[in-house]
């Protein structure tokens, strides 16, 4: 008896402590997906229509900043549509062969979801192209003189793409998606709701005022959001808090260097270093890259969106600026005369 009751207790200990137990915080359907209003709304309408009429779902892409939602919701689509969700990146399929094994393998109307689509190499791009749009893919068996075509038919399916960056898709593959959703940062009371519902699966008790004090910090984010209730929570345990108050959580973001715009050290350190070591710009991507040791993706994917978001960098023909919000938020007196506004993009 004793034996089970401690296997039982080691799995449940497993979940809680694992991938498995991120992935529980995943709402699984539309309607418990927050946020994303006008997203959800014509997703479920097309899904709706779809399942209607006994077809696959169109192509989807979702774009987007990262953490936004992007994987969480194509799995969503899937379990929506009653379909099997199949799951890959692009870095992940480098040969023709590989994206062809995956095809074949499709039962009809499944979700295949590929994330940073815009990472495919352009000879496994092409073809998807006929995938999408014949439900067939033409492989080329041999070399040489003996080589043929093949053509082999695909049961109907759904791609949904996933990138943090629509201009790097080439247009061939951007035009095959029907449909295009772009996710938003999500408002603070979204986010609210978002830390309410994973603290409640974690069985964290936090007040109001602290949860709200997250949201605000999270820069829009969900991911971020959630890792910051764990670490706020992980603090709070140490401290022998029961319920988190406001106070404790805005000590455990102060612990975390999480400051109240929710910029952590990182974002700081390249404000700092474009305003010191370039006078606020402009400066290129890749020189301030190189002045950060950090890659040139790196910013402009993750750092920078938010920074411009919030309206502290701004991009202009010469390179990135601070903009005197930047200065302010900083504590560093924006420069006189300062033209460089002018120059905004
Ligand atoms: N709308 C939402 N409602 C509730 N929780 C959400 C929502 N969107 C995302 N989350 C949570 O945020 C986390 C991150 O989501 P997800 O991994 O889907 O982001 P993503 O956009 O795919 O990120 P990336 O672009 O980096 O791949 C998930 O653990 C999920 O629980
Ligand atoms: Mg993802």
């Amino acid at each position: 008896m004793s034996d089970i009751y401690e296997d039982e207790e080691i799995s449940s200990f497993e979940e809680q402590s694992t991938d498995g137990w991120q992935y529980s915080l995943r709402p699984r359907r539309l309607n418990e997906y927050i946020g994303q209003d006008k997203v959800k709304s014509n997703l479920s309408k097309f899904i709706q229509a779809a399942l209607s009429r006994n077809e696959s779902l169109d192509h989807v892409l979702l774009y987007g900043p990262p953490g936004l939602g992007k994987t969480t919701l194509a799995a969503i689509i899937a379990n929506e549509m009653g379909a099997n969700f199949r799951q890959t990146s692009a870095p992940a399929i480098e040969r023709q062969g590989d994206l062809a094994s995956l095809l074949t393998n499709l039962q009809e109307h499944d979700v295949l979801f590929i994330d940073e689509i815009h990472r495919l190499s352009h000879h496994v791009e092409e073809i998807l192209y006929s995938a999408m749009e014949d439900h067939a893919i033409d492989i080329i068996i041999g070399k040489g003189p003996s080589a043929r075509s093949l053509r082999l038919d695909l049961a109907p399916f759904t791609l949904v793409g996933a990138t943090t960056k629509t201009g790097a898709l080439s247009a061939p593959l951007r035009d095959r998606f029907g449909i295009q959703s772009r996710l938003e940062y999500y408002t603070p009371e979204a986010l609210l709701l978002i830390i309410e519902r994973t603290a409640e699966i974690l069985s964290v008790r936090i007040e109001r005022e602290g949860a709200l004090e997250i949201a605000r910090r999270s820069r829009g984010t969900p991911r971020v959001a959630n890792r910051i209730l764990k670490r706020v929570r992980d603090i709070a345990q140490v401290a022998g808090e029961s319920v988190i108050s406001k106070v404790g959580t805005i000590e455990a973001l102060a612990a975390l260097e999480v400051d109240a715009r929710g910029l952590e050290n990182k974002d700081r350190y390249m404000l700092e270093v474009m305003i010191r070591k370039f006078s606020g710009g402009p400066v290129g991507l890749k020189t301030l890259a190189a002045a950060l040791s950090e890659m040139a993706e790196t910013i402009e994917d993750v750092y920078e969106p938010y920074l411009i978001q919030l309206g502290f960098i701004a991009r202009t023909a010469r390179g990135r600026i601070v903009t005197r919000g930047g200065y302010e938020h900083m504590g560093i007196p924006f420069p006189q005369n300062d033209d460089r506004q002018g120059e905004l993009l």
